[in-house]
Parts: structure tokens; sequence; C-alpha cells
């Protein structure tokens, strides 16, 4: 079939690059040791620090967001380290295998994939620690697979509470620059993120927000490492320069990002992605569809994981919206597999965007023949803009 138009990318990241990133990396390659590439990257360093609201430095590998991880794990921690992780769903899972893969001994917490971390099973963990055997929590702030968030700043007064110097690291790969999120206040060690989510950029940026604490951990841990030690990165940082050749292309778009982020200013950003997230869950609700995360204070505001109903494959459904209407929805992933799909409402989204997705999501459950109720995107609409009402009524008492 052939597609007219813009093609809808609502999965949960990557997100949509706006034209004006695009335009931005459209550029000749530069030398990347020369004058011109130091200050690119003096700006970036800078710049990128409010994003996670630290003053310390944010260390940016050519990486996916898994390589961000392992950057984490390497330079803070010792083979045989015992660290805590949770299972909230199909990242923390793979996490977890990698933190297994590098020779951590990983204490598990289980989870049933509807909620963040169980955080009273944090403070038992923590409470029966009295030896400090745990050497680092390691939470997914935002699990995208499922779309339940962890109150990151609860796990960091849990933390104090119990008098624990195990680092913390935050997994903040689908929430950074879309949820409120406070590296310094939260005193995480380790914020770990990606370039393709709210940064808005294509693939290919993993990133490291590091605490003192970290850097201090840095200089006894005994993972070997090379490619991902911070060390050299920071050094060579100082002068504007990276131990290895650069993405650049990829820096003059981060550049861009960070300039439309602080346009908009962070709390607008955050406070859009909680607007759009509601309108989300009005329309699932609409639909008499089950939201996957079950208690509303963990919802996410960049992710809305649906199942659908019994004998209906959500992979099935997906392909319908894809070959109909141009649209990529998230796959529900590991054991959510056909069972769920997900609505993406992150990065570069405004409202007619995201009543045209709830429009293809209304009118795909229509022609797989998954039983809803009509009236999902009106709910959305409704919460987008709910003084049309006011204005109606307006108009009718005039
Ligand atoms: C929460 C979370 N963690 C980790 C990853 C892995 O990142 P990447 O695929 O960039 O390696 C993702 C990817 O979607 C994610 O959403």
């Amino acid at each position: 079939m052939t597609h007219t138009g813009r093609h809808f990318l609502q999965v949960p990241g990557p997100s949509n690059v706006p034209d004006r990133i695009l335009r931005a990396m459209d550029r000749p390659v530069i030398d990347h040791r020369g004058p011109e590439f130091a200050r690119l990257a003096h700006e970036i360093l800078d710049g990128i620090r409010p994003i996670f609201k630290t003053s310390g430095p944010v260390i940016i590998y050519p990486s996916s967001g898994s390589g961000a991880w392992e950057a984490a794990i390497m330079n803070t921690l010792s083979p045989g380290d015992r660290v805590l992780m949770f299972e909230t769903g199909h990242f923390a899972m793979a996490w977890r295998r990698m933190a297994e893969r590098l020779g951590l001994a990983v204490d598990d917490v289980p989870g049933n994939w509807r909620r963040g971390a169980d955080l009273e099973q944090l403070e038992a963990r923590l409470a029966a620690d009295a030896n400090h055997k745990i050497k680092a929590v390691m939470v997914v702030h935002n699990e995208t697979s499922t779309g339940a968030a962890t109150r990151v700043s609860e796990v960091r007064r849990l933390m104090d509470a119990a008098r624990h110097p195990a680092l913390l690291m935050v997994d903040a790969i689908s929430s950074l620059a879309a949820m409120d999120f406070r590296h310094d206040e939260w005193r995480v060690d380790v914020t770990i993120a990606g370039s393709q989510k709210g940064l808005m950029l294509p693939p290919g940026l993993g990133l490291n927000a590091v605490s003192e604490k970290a850097l201090r951990a840095n200089e006894s841990a005994k993972m070997p490492r090379s490619y991902w030690d911070w060390q050299d990165i920071l050094k060579q940082n100082k002068d504007g320069f990276y131990p290895y050749t650069p993405p650049t292309n990829l820096l003059y778009g981060l550049h861009e990002s960070i300039l439309m982020l602080n346009e908009e200013g962070l709390a607008n950003v955050f406070r859009r992605h909680d607007r759009h997230a509601d309108a989300t869950r009005a329309a699932v609700r609409a639909w008499g569809l089950d939201i996957v995360c079950e208690r509303p204070e963990d919802y996410s505001s960049t992710v809305t994981a649906v199942f659908t109903p019994e004998g209906h494959n959500a992979d099935q459904l997906r392909k319908i919206i894809l070959e109909n209407f141009d649209m990529s929805l998230g796959a529900g992933l590991s054991k959510l597999q056909g069972k769920v799909f997900r609505i993406g409402h992150l990065g570069h989204l405004n409202d007619l965007m995201l009543a045209g997705t709830l429009s293809g999501v209304e009118m795909g459950l229509r022609l797989a023949g998954v039983p809803h109720r009509k009236g999902g995107v009106m709910a959305g609409m409704e919460r987008l803009c709910p003084s049309a009402k006011t204005s109606e009524n307006q108009a009718a008492t005039a």
C-alpha cells in the first residue's frame, strides 16, 4: 500500500526527530581535533548538565542506551559485588542479565510488571543488609515496556533513612528530558540516558551523569574497562576532545536539542508530557481497555502500555494499524508479547499529533475487530482541551 503524508512514529523511542534537529545535523563533518569541534563539545558538555539537573560531569558515548548501562557498571563496581535490582519489566530484566554476565551478584526483587520498583522490599532489603554488602541499588526510572515509573526521590529517601552507603544508579533512558528528573537533588550516583527518546535525536548516543561519589568509586572499581573508562574521556573533555572519533553530527543534533528544550523550558516540557499521558489514558479508559500500569502514582508520562482483550493479538492490531494508517506503535516485550501494545507519547509531539495517534488506534481497534467502546479519541480531546466544554456552555447560555 502506498502511504502519503508523514509516517506516525509512536513507539516509545526512537521518537520523532524534529526537522530543526535534522537540519542541524545536515552539515559537513569537521575535524574532531580542531577548534570548531572543541567549541561544540564545550557547549554541549556544559549545556547537557541542566537537562540532568546536575552540576557534575556528563559523559557522552557513541553507543545505544545499553552501552551506557554497561559503562555505569564497569566504572563503579568490581567483579562479585552485590547489587539490588527490581523486576519492573523487560528493560529492568535486560539490565539485570547484563549485570550477571559482567560478574555481579544480583539480589533481585520480584515484581508483577505492572508497577514501579517495590519500595517496601527496598526498605526491607536495606534494613537486612547491616554489613552493607549491597554496593549499588539499580532502578529503571521509567520502565518503557510497561509504562510504570519508580519514584526515584522515594528510593533516595529510603536509602538515606536506612543510612545505606550503596551507590544509586538510575536508568532514565525513557524519562530524561520528558519527565521530572533531578540527578543532584536526588543524589543519584550514575544516571543513564540515551539520545533517541526525550532528547529527540536519532539513536546513537549513550550518556552517564556522574556524582562525586561515583567518581570516588571509580578509583577503586576493579571491573576491566577500556572503551568505557570515564577517566580517559573526562581528561580529554577538559580540552573539548574525545579519546576516540566522536559522532560529530549527532553532537550537532544534541546542541540543537538542548536549545529547543531550553526554549520551551524543562518545566513546560514535563507538563506537556503529563498532559499527553493523561489524555492517552483517558482514551484507553473510554475504549474500555486495561492500562498495564495498575497504580496511578506509578503512571509514566512518556508511554502507555495497553492490554488487548483475551483472544485478540496485540501484534495483529499493530500490523493492521501500520498497514492501514502508517503508524508504528510499540510491541509488547518478553512476556507481554502479543498481549500488549504501547503508545509512545514522548519527545517531539503536540496535541494534534497525539489526537492523530489516538485516532489511528481507535480506527485500528475497529478494523481489527477488537471489542471496545467508541469515544476514546473524544475522551482524549476532552482532556487536551477541557475549556471547549465551557465555551460551548457559554455559547449555549449567551
Ligand atoms: C528503560 C530502557 N532502558 C534501556 C533501554 C535500552 O536502550 P537501547 O535500546 O538504546 O540500548 C531502553 C530502550 O528502549 C529503555 O527504554
